[in-house]
């Protein structure tokens, strides 16, 4: 499979924060790479540098062999790249319906497509009329995710769209995700429920402290037992069923030093507007 997105030795620093340092990976066509990994590693970050929410200091990004690491936000998004990011990417005051009609829009409409949204979503077309900021939880996770491939990118990253979700919901977005990647579109995904993931994905990212740790197929983590212990609190992710993470949860992940030093970030965002897989049209 080609390579849909590159990336050659990438930094990205907060100030002089060294956010992600030395990171070369490649998610080829097709395909799901799930980014790994504890609190405060850089997940998020390396999904902000992708989309063009910040410039990343040194290296090399590109998405379908176009350079993009020096393009703006919005014609990124333009190329096929939808970034789900953490909080959800919705308009709170808008309606379901008007939330979806502003993602079509923001591609010109061409390629949004409501039947297919219903279809994935049937719970949104029943609806489409309520204020999205009254919806539930889990109906507020799927019209991000809704918003997010009405524009048929040809890559869809995903920053923990589980949170906050109870166990069924999460089990239904993962079913959701793999009719998503069944439908030939390649995933980055962020994500805590480790087990979920690594069933959905083709490849694994391991972060830590910023830089890359492990990067393999799933099966591979069966033998690497310490590195799962030490990064994704020993949840022996390779080897068992989800059962225990649908019954329990995700197991908790050991804090970094990277982020035990920033001060604790709010893993929930408030209520209010939020980020959207169209930043620059929502100014
Ligand atoms: N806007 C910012 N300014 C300064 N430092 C930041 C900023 N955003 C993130 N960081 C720091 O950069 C590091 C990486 O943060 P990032 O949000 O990418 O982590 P993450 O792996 O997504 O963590 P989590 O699993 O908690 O979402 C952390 O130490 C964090 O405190
Ligand atoms: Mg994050």
């Amino acid at each position: 499979m080609r390579p849909l997105l590159r990336l050659r030795n990438v930094e990205s620093r907060y100030g002089a924060f060294v956010a992600l340092q030395h990171v070369s990976l490649i998610v080829p066509e097709g395909s799901v790479l799930a980014l790994l990994g504890p609190n405060g590693v850089g997940k998020t970050t390396l999904l902000r540098t992708v989309s063009g929410m910040m410039a990343p200091t040194s290296g090399e990004i590109t998405f379908d062999g176009v350079r993009i690491d020096d393009k703006p936000d919005f014609e990124i998004t333009r190329l096929g790249l939808a970034h789900i990011p953490e909080g959800r990417a919705i308009f709170p005051t808008l309606s379901v319906r008007e939330n979806l009609m502003m993602a079509a829009y923001a591609t010109d409409g061409i390629n949004g497509s409501l039947a297919r949204v219903n279809e994935l979503f049937p719970v949104l077309e029943t609806r489409r009329d309520q204020i999205a900021g009254t919806l539930s939880g889990g109906e507020q996770q799927m019209l991000s995710l809704a918003r997010a491939i009405i524009t048929r990118p040809r890559l869809l990253m995903v920053d923990e769209l589980s949170l906050g979700l109870a166990p069924r919901l999460v089990a239904q977005l993962f079913d959701t995700l793999d009719k998503i990647k069944q439908e030939g579109t390649t995933i980055l995904l962020v994500e805590q429920y480790v087990r979920y993931a690594l069933r959905l994905a083709d490849i694994v990212v391991i972060l830590h402290k910023g830089q890359v740790a492990f990067i393999g197929e799933p099966g591979e983590l069966a033998h690497e037992g310490k590195l799962v212990e030490a990064y994704l609190g020993g949840s022996q992710a390779a080897s068992a069923t989800a059962e225990a993470e649908e019954q329990e949860g995700p197991k908790p992940r050991r804090r970094s030093s990277a982020s035990a030093t920033s001060g604790a970030r709010p893993k929930r965002k408030p209520a209010g507007p939020r980020g959207s897989t169209r930043r620059s049209s929502q100014a």
